[in-house]
């Protein structure tokens, strides 16, 4: 008897000791088919302890987003965790939604059980705020949607930008976009928040789409995770397979990993090389609206404006003096190792 209450003991200290080292995180999310597969990784990775997950609308609207979060925090068993909604509408234009992609509920169509979790009566901005001041320095920003609930919390209250760990966001890319040439949906989908958050001077890892495009989870790791039986691991099939099939719709072998990708990050920042880079986020672009424009040397020309007096038979004319640094925003991340991040998403659904 004594033995057993030791081992128990034993057993809840540990994982006391586990969460304490765990990272904290927010989760902003638009669920959405991959943020589905991102949250299912999140709640079966010790290294992280979720703090909220905030709603943005995106791939569905705010009130979809809602009742898809709350429902699969119900799935894990997870309703001491905070699910709140947030901004109804991007900062400045209209929203797009995905069920093109996503399905008519943003998940596959799988239809959860309704949820026994309830929603969190706070704003997901005013969450966030609270949140980071009460542990300051701890919190970890892991936003997989559009970033107008992020913006909305830095503007009510930039007193916490200093107080932020970290921002590992999914979003953008350096190689070209999903949307349009230039733009992936994330940032297209409210270019003015990302602007914000991209400028707000915080320690920030951009893990964008053309990184995610080399994490194609496909038909071996499909059936990996459909040797596991359980209410997550059934779920994260059903999305899984709702994605692959989809993707060999359009000629694909499997379908990118975008936002489990940056969860992956937050758990293991060793799976991705990134470089320092100044990235700006294009407002203005008839062609380039969304694009983040990432400058690769963080140096820029000085070009000067010379005057020529009148009949020296020069006209007016700038000319380049040298070269500016200008400083990095972003942690970039350019490669990834895909197979051990694979791996390690298969492995955590499995509950190995
Ligand atoms: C991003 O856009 C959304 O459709 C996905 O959930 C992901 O966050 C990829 O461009
Ligand atoms: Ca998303």
């Amino acid at each position: 008897m004594l033995l057993i209450a030791l081992i128990l003991v034993g057993i809840s200290m540990t994982s006391v000791s586990a969460l304490a080292n765990a990272r904290k995180i927010i989760f902003d999310t638009d669920p959405g088919t991959d943020d589905a597969l991102a949250l299912m990784l999140a709640f079966n990775s010790p290294e992280l302890d979720i703090r909220a997950i905030t709603v943005v609308p995106g791939n569905v609207t705010a009130k979809q987003g809602l009742e898809n979060a709350l429902r699969m925090t119900s799935l894990a068993n997870r309703c001491e965790v905070p699910v709140a909604s947030g901004a109804q509408h991007p900062l400045f234009q209209k929203l797009i939604t995905a069920e093109f992609w996503h399905g008519k509920n943003g998940l596959a169509n799988v239809d959860l059980p309704p949820s026994k979790c309830k929603a969190d009566a706070r704003f997901g901005p005013d969450l966030i705020i609270e949140l980071i001041h009460a542990s300051p320095h701890e919190i970890t920003l892991v936003p997989v949607g559009p970033l107008t609930n992020i913006a909305l919390a830095i503007q009510k209250d930039p007193t916490i930008i200093p107080l932020v760990k970290e921002v590992i966001l999914m979003g953008g890319s350096v190689k070209g976009g999903n949307v349009n040439a230039a733009a992936e949906a994330n940032i297209y989908n409210d270019p003015e928040a990302a602007q914000i958050v991209f400028q707000a001077g915080w320690p920030l890892t951009m893990v964008g789409l053309d990184v995610g495009d080399k994490t194609l989870f496909g038909r071996k790791e499909l059936e990996e995770i459909g040797k596991s039986h359980g209410p997550m691991s059934d779920f994260t099939y059903k999305i899984g397979k709702f994605l692959v099939d989809l993707s060999g719709q359009f000629g694909g072998s499997g379908t990118p990993m975008y936002d489990p990708l940056a969860v992956g990050v937050a758990i293991d920042a060793t799976l991705v090389s990134a470089q320092a880079m100044q990235v700006e986020v294009e407002t203005r672009g008839e062609f380039t609206r969304g694009e983040t424009v990432a400058n690769h040397r963080n140096e820029v020309e000085r070009n000067v404006l010379h005057h020529f007096p009148a009949g020296s038979g020069e006209a007016d004319r700038y000319m380049i003096e040298g070269l500016d640094k200008v400083e990095p925003n972003a942690k970039v991340c350019l490669d990834v190792q895909a197979d051990r991040f694979l791996q390690l998403f298969v492995s955590r659904i499995r509950g190995r």
